[in-house]
């Protein structure tokens, strides 16, 4: 297990569930994430009243007859807030999960304007040129769940068009290099590790981050084609010296809905991202916060001494961003010398993870401990 991992492990309280992935067992691409969706996850976003009120006002403000949604999920919740629109014509739910796709049935049967087609988008044939395409599928990486690859489908097979409204119209990741200390690792309840990712709830990253601002991984217009490799280049100046334990990030998604309703992030290039349209972001730093999404920190393999006025320089790459398995890399240098480059694959993000035993937790040996394996049939 690597230094940074038993370093962060170390910093769990009794009450923490520590759950670690299991080598050579992860879901291959987007389309196979479809099929894990389950009540637990729908119930989570159900509740996330910031995501739900941003979707909401978005749906509410946006005008069109013909509606395409993409992943109305088992609760059809975005479906019915559309639903409610009396100038809406019809509307077309595409989706992948079939048992999600039956229930999303029931809760809709009584609006005849409402159709739900079980299968992924790519395999939709229906009608073309529509005015609002309204979906869900921002990943705890926005991109990590295939939306790239959707999106520009609709728009090659000219489901989406100049005149369509898209919901969200954009969705960034931004990054930052954190110091995580117990609260932060432990205030979502579990914890989820592999060496390469932790995933947390509720990420605040203005205490986390050891820099001045935070930087881009992808910014995403749907409103256009998006590239098979996108390439963001982020300064930062390091104003608290401490141990980088690697680079949080969080998603922000937006709509085109003129709103300074929200609390703002008092982080720059957040504010700067989309100044007077409606947004939200997972980052817990917000007063008001999507809390649906978890936070990913891609890890480094032994924590970065870093000093206050050290200029951190962050390369990141999307590679192979269309497909439904994009590869992530963070490149970094600090004061112009390179110091090394992360990657995180489809399977570094989405694995299984098995629920670390109680005794082992506390025997503290995290240093003879290795990540488990799957056991071949
Ligand atoms: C994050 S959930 C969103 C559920 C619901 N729309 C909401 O926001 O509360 C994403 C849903 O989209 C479905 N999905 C993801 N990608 C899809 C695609 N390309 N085609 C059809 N369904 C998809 C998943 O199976 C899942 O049910």
């Amino acid at each position: 297990m690597s230094k940074t991992l038993q370093e962060l492990l170390h910093m769990v309280d009794r009450r923490t569930r520590v759950w670690l992935a299991v080598c050579g067992d992860a879901l291959e691409n987007a389309e196979s994430i479809c099929s894990t969706y389950s009540n637990e996850g729908y119930t989570c976003m159900n509740q996330d009243a910031v995501r739900n009120s941003f979707f909401q006002k978005t749906i509410e403000y946006t005008q069109g007859r013909n509606w395409l949604e993409i992943g109305p999920g088992a609760h059809a919740l975005l479906t019915q807030m559309a639903l409610r629109k009396p100038t809406l014509h019809s509307l077309v739910a595409v989706e992948a999960n079939e048992q999600s796709a039956l229930e999303a049935r029931k809760c809709v049967k009584h609006d005849s304007r409402c159709r739900i087609i079980t299968g992924y988008s790519t395999t939709y044939a229906g009608e073309k040129c529509v005015d609002v395409v309204l979906s869900e599928i921002i990943g705890v990486i926005a991109s990590s769940e295939g939306v790239i690859g959707v999106m520009n489908d609709l728009r090659m097979r000219r489901y989406a068009t100049q005149s369509t409204a898209m919901i969200p119209a954009r969705a960034a990741t931004f990054i930052a290099p954190v110091q995580l200390g117990s609260i932060d690792i432990c205030r979502g309840g579990n914890v989820y590790a592999s060496e390469r990712i932790l995933l947390l709830r509720g990420m605040r990253v203005d205490s986390a981050n050891l820099a001045n601002d935070v930087g881009m991984l992808e910014d995403l217009h749907f409103d256009m084609l998006i590239a098979d490799r996108l390439t963001h280049h982020s300064t930062l100046q390091i104003v608290k010296s401490g141990q980088c334990h690697g680079f949080g990030m969080f998603v922000g998604i937006s709509s085109p809905m003129p709103c300074r309703r929200y609390t703002r992030s008092k982080i720059a290039t957040v504010e700067k991202w989309h100044a007077n349209d409606m947004w939200t972001t997972s980052d817990a730093s917000d007063h008001h916060y999507s809390r649906n999404w978890r936070n990913p920190v891609a890890l480094l393999s032994t924590p970065l001494a870093v000093c206050v006025g050290d200029v951190l320089n962050l390369i990141c790459i999307v590679d192979h961003a269309t497909t439904s398995a994009p590869v992530y890399s963070i490149c970094y240098s600090l004061n112009g010398n390179p110091m090394g480059q992360l990657t995180l694959t489809h399977t570094d993000m989405y694995p299984t993870f098995q629920l670390l035993q109680a005794e082992m937790k506390y025997d503290r040996s995290y240093s003879n401990m290795t990540i488990p394996v799957k056991q071949q049939p």
